[in-house]
C-alpha cells in the first residue's frame, strides 16, 4: 500500500511520535511506503509532502511540534478543495490517508469519508482532551505536567511575597487541562468552562484561607471560563473554523480578587508554552499505540475510523463518535477537586 499522513489543528507533543509509528509499522509488518503531506489538509490541497522513511522518522519518539508542520486551514472552505484533495490522492498512487487532529482536523475527515468516499483514519491529538469516543487524546499528558509543574513554580513565589497568583492555562470550552492541572498542582480555586465564574465564591474561599493563616492562594482559570453575569471580552477573533480565540480572562479575574480581597494579585498565562517541548512518557506510548493500531486498520481498510483508549485498550472508533460534540469536563472529578478550594 501507499500512505499519506498529514497533521492539523494545533500542533502538541506526540505528533512525531504517531509519523514515527505508523512509518515503523507501515516499512517492517507491510512493506508499505508513507509520505508526509506538509502542514494539515493545507499540504495535500497545495500537494506538498515528503517522503517518509525510516531515516527521515529515525529519533522522533522524543521531539515536540511535528515535522510535517501544521495548520488550520479548512479545505471545505477553499474552491474544489474536496476534489482537490481526492485528485491528489490519486496523483500520488495513495489507497488511503492518516488525518492525524482533533475536533476540526477529524471533522474535515469525517467529511471527506462520508461525503466523498475518502479511505480515511484518524489519530486523536489535542492537550484539550476534548474529543468525544476516546477516554485521552495524545498531548493532554503533557500539558498537563506543564501546568502542574508552573503551579509548583507560582506556588514559592505567592508565598513569599503574600500574593493570589492567577494562572490562565488553554483548553478551549473544556476545563480538563485546568482541572487536571489544578488538581495535580494544588490549586486553592479552578475556574472552568462548563461552570460559570462566580465572583463571590473565589472571594469567599480566598478569605477563608486566609483567615486560616495562609496568606497567598493559587487560583487556576482555564481560558474558556465565563462570569456568570455572560460579560463577554472584546475583540475576540474567528479563526478559519469559526473558533473564537481565546484569552484574557486571567487578567479580567485578577483585577477583580484584587478590587474585592485586597490582595496583591497577579496573572501568569502558559499560553503556547503547553504545546511545546517533548511529549511526557505516557503521552510517548499512547501516540505510539495509536499510531500502530492507525497503520493496522488503514491495511485491514477499515475506513472512517479513528483510534481510541478506552480504559487501557486501544480501540477503533467511528470517526463521527468524536467529532458530533465536545467532551466536556466530567463535573465529578471537579466536584472532587472543589474539596481542595478555599
Ligand atoms: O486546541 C489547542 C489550543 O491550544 C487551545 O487550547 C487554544 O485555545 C488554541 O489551541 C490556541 O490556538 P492558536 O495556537 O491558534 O493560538
Amino acid at each position: 500500500m501507499r500512505l499519506g499522513i498529514l497533521t492539523g489543528g494545533g500542533d502538541c507533543p506526540g505528533l512525531n511520535a504517531v509519523i514515527r509509528a505508523v512509518v515503523r509499522q507501515s516499512v517492517k509488518n507491510y512493506k508499505s511506503e508513507v509520505i508526509g503531506f506538509f502542514e494539515g489538509w493545507k499540504g495535500i490541497v497545495e500537494n506538498m509532502y515528503m517522503p517518509l522513511t525510516l531515516s527521515t522518522t529515525s529519533g522522533l519518539i522524543r521531539k515536540g511540534g511535528t515535522i510535517l508542520r501544521t495548520s488550520r486551514t479548512n479545505p471545505f472552505k477553499l474552491a474544489n478543495g474536496p476534489s482537490v484533495i481526492l485528485k491528489n490522492m490519486a496523483s500520488n498512487n495513495l489507497d488511503a490517508l492518516i488525518a492525524i487532529g482533533g475536533e476540526d482536523t477529524c471533522g474535515v475527515a469525517y467529511k471527506m469519508f462520508s461525503e466523498h468516499g475518502l479511505n480515511v483514519v484518524c489519530v486523536p491529538k489535542t492537550i484539550d482532551n476534548d474529543l468525544n469516543a476516546t477516554d485521552f487524546t495524545f498531548g493532554f499528558d503533557t500539558a498537563v505536567n506543564i501546568v502542574c509543574e508552573a503551579l509548583d513554580r507560582l506556588h514559592t513565589t505567592a508565598e513569599s511575597h503574600n500574593r493570589v497568583l492567577v494562572c490562565e492555562v488553554m483548553g478551549r470550552h473544556a476545563g480538563w487541562i485546568a482541572c487536571y492541572g489544578g488538581i495535580a498542582g494544588g490549586a486553592d480555586f479552578i475556574l472552568v468552562p462548563e461552570k460559570p465564574i462566580c465572583v463571590n465564591e473565589i472571594v469567599t474561599a480566598i478569605k477563608t484561607r486566609h483567615s486560616r493563616g495562609k496568606d497567598f492562594s493559587i487560583v487556576v482559570v482555564a481560558e474558556g471560563a465565563k462570569f456568570d453575569n455572560n460579560e463577554i471580552l472584546k475583540d475576540q477573533e474567528l479563526d478559519s473554523f469559526g473558533h473564537v480565540k481565546l484569552g484574557g480572562i486571567g487578567d479580567q479575574l485578577a483585577k477583580i480578587i484584587e478590587k474585592e480581597t485586597g490582595y496583591e494579585t497577579r496573572t501568569t498565562v502558559l499560553g503556547h508554552l503547553q504545546r511545546g517541548g517533548s511529549p511526557t512518557a505516557f503521552d510517548r506510548v499512547l501516540a505510539t499505540r495509536f499510531g500502530v493500531m492507525a497503520c493496522d486498520l488503514v491495511h485491514k481498510q477499515e475506513f472512517g475510523k479513528m483510534v481510541a483508549l478506552s480504559g487501557n485498550e486501544i480501540k477503533a472508533v467511528p470517526i463521527k463518535d468524536a467529532v458530533d460534540s465536545l467532551r466536556t469536563l466530567d463535573m465529578k472529578l471537579y466536584d472532587m477537586a472543589g474539596i481542595f478550594f478555599g
